[in-house]
């Protein structure tokens, strides 16, 4: 048996209660693993609301980092006692679990266990927005929403690492001053400021190379505003409520846009994919050039706690719930 957070119906935060759950031997291709840390994501909500499908009852979590205690049939690559993490295999919240190695990669010395589960699931997201979805290098112009949030913080470093004029917002002044501590050249309160006029403003009136919005409801379609002409939009979440309806003759009104809506988990379906992402991510941390933060942590046992702080905008930066 193990603790683990089981969500029995969909709901608020009051669902996720937590059980003894039957903790089986790791099957063909699986570990078993003691975790240190669980991520709190914000996708978590989505499943637990039923904004994204799942059918309960459910172990809530994609992202968390711990040691491998047993080995499944067949797997070779890692070994007990391998420190491990991972960003995209259901079933996280949870003191021990089984884990196919798929989802896993070996968390390099000189990075504990806790940073890693902090990092996985929000690092790789920023390494594939920077890197792949978009190529930001010098001189790009970018306006990264939620900027004082898990990804946002990670995400302003990063982007600054690279070279670019960093445009963040934030949902109050102790935020504001958070993202300016990392690497955000200019942070708009946006529940203050008109973060179009801001933006355009500070570009001289020309508009940013990128938009990333996870808010989704509440700053569409204003983002688009903020682009220049061929600019593009990236809507990566729904902080705020899906973006719906979404009018293609938008993209041409507001200037040859260009939009996507991608997720992390369809740019690491692959080992290769996977790895690269990863290892991209634990270079730019142990550079220093991206710093981990823990913010807050929240014992396993009181997840629910750590969802209604998340939901009411209460929580910065990354989050850890402790088994
Ligand atoms: N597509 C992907 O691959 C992918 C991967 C990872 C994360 N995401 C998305 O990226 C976003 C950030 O994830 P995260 O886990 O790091 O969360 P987070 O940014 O730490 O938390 C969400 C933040 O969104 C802002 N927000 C604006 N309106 C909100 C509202 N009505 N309710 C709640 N929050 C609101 C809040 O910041 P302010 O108070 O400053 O406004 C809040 O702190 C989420 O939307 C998540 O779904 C997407």
């Amino acid at each position: 048996m193990t603790k683990a957070i089981v969500v029995r119906s969909l709901g608020g935060p009051e669902v996720l209660k937590i059980e003894d759950v039957p903790l089986d031997a790791p099957g063909p291709g699986e570990v078993q693993i003691r975790q240190a840390a669980v991520g709190l994501n914000f996708i978590d909500v989505y499943f637990r609301t039923g904004l994204y499908k799942a059918d309960p009852p459910f172990i809530p979590g994609k992202e968390g980092a711990g040691t491998i205690t047993a080995l499944g049939e067949g797997v070779t690559d890692f070994a007990i006692g391998d420190r491990v993490a991972y960003a995209s295999a259901d079933g996280a919240y949870a003191a021990e679990r089984n884990v196919a190695t798929k989802h896993l990669v070996k968390v390099p010395d000189g990075i504990s266990l806790e940073t890693a589960a902090a990092m996985m699931l929000k690092g790789m997201t920023a390494q594939y927005l920077l890197l792949q979805t978009y190529q930001v290098k010098p001189g790009t112009v970018l306006l990264f929403h939620a900027a004082a949030g898990g990804v946002g913080l990670i995400a302003g470093q990063w982007a600054k690492a690279l070279g670019a004029t960093v445009i963040g917002t934030a949902g109050s002044q102790a935020k504001v001053e958070l993202a300016l501590a990392n690497g955000y050249d200019h942070v708009i309160d946006y529940t203050k400021e008109d973060f179009v006029a801001r933006v355009r403003e500070l570009t001289g009136g020309a508009g940013v190379d990128v938009v990333y919005d996870s808010v989704g409801k509440d700053t569409f379609p204003q983002s688009l505003d903020c682009l220049k002409p061929r600019g593009l939009f990236v809507s990566f979440g729904n902080s705020s409520g899906p973006v719906e309806a979404f009018n293609m003759g938008l993209l041409s009104q507001k200037g040859s846009l260009y939009a996507t809506r991608p997720t992390l988990f369809a740019y690491i379906a692959t080992r290769e994919a996977l790895d690269a992402c990863a290892n991209s991510l634990f270079d730019v941390v142990q550079s220093n050039k991206v710093r981990i933060n823990i913010h807050q942590t929240y014992p396993l046992a009181e997840a629910g706690r750590a969802h209604t702080d998340l939901e009411a905008r209460k929580t910065s930066g990354t989050t850890l719930l402790i088994p």
